[in-house]
């Protein structure tokens, strides 16, 4: 079959440009890592998340040598943990979803934006390498207080950084003659061992006990102090752990201030 040149000409600009065309759209939609939120994921209904093990209680956790997973719940107005804290020269997966309408989760100055979704999690990898403050933000509109939909992800030094929490469980009231018994759940979301002090203080008292918390585990701490020490009335306590903290007051005798028996 005879093509005149300039027909046979077309034909192969036409073919080339088809093949381009195919090739542009297959790099801007595989090569370039951008990611739609698909349907992959598993979903989660919004009002389980109270018993979802991964949102339950949102969380910064190690998962690997300088990796780290954050588990994150946005919903109006607020995300939760906030702030979000991480230490440098890490790399960070984040898992966000919403407890109810659609935000973003999105944190200025860097490429990690990502629509939030009720039901779906959206996840990213991000690696951060210096210390420093990133803000973080909603820029989708979610409802009247959008505008002040904003968190906080601090990169701290590496050093800096642990995953220590502290937990306490003590009475409002003892009898006189009784213990009066502080039980400090001390949690480590690290992988490694952690060495650290803990310190009672009640009334005129300082107890300081060593705590040896494996990776992923927690230790229960239970101090007493014998009531009559105490003498009758309220004393202020405190437990601290690293920079963690907590307090109340703890009331030997009876609270209403008279002998009505
Ligand atoms: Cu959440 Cu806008």
């Amino acid at each position: 079959m005879n093509i005149h040149t300039y027909e046979r000409l077309w034909i192969v600009g036409a073919m080339v440009l088809i093949v381009g065309f195919i090739a542009t759209i297959t790099y801007g939609s595989v090569g370039l890592g951008i990611t739609m939120i698909d349907d992959e994921e598993e979903t989660l209904a919004p009002d389980e998340i109270g018993e979802d093990e991964r949102f339950a209680d949102p969380r910064v956790e190690q998962v690997g040598e300088d990796e780290y997973a954050a588990y994150v719940v946005a919903q109006t107005f607020v995300f939760q943990p906030d702030p979000i804290e991480i230490p440098a020269d890490s790399e960070v997966t984040f898992y966000v979803t919403s407890r109810d309408v659609i935000h973003s989760f999105t944190v200025v100055g860097t490429n990690t934006n990502t629509m939030v979704i009720p039901g779906e999690v959206a996840t990213m990898t991000v690696e951060f390498d210096e210390p420093g403050e990133y803000g973080v933000i909603c820029n989708e509109y979610c409802g009247a207080g959008h505008h002040d939909m904003e968190g906080e992800l601090t990169v701290v030094e590496a050093e800096e950084f642990d995953l220590t929490d502290l937990a306490v469980d003590a009475p409002d009231e003892v009898e006189p003659g009784e213990e009066v018994e502080l039980t400090a759940t001390v949690e480590n979301g690290l992988l490694e061992e952690v060495e650290t002090t803990l310190t009672v203080e009640i009334g005129e008292e300082t107890i300081e006990e060593e705590v040896v918390v494996e990776g992923g585990t927690s230790e229960e701490i239970t101090t007493s102090v014998d009531a009559d020490d105490l003498g009758e009335g309220d004393h202020d306590w405190t437990v601290e752990v690293d920079d963690e903290s907590d307090g109340g007051t703890v009331t030997v005798g009876t609270d209403d201030g008279g002998d009505e028996s």
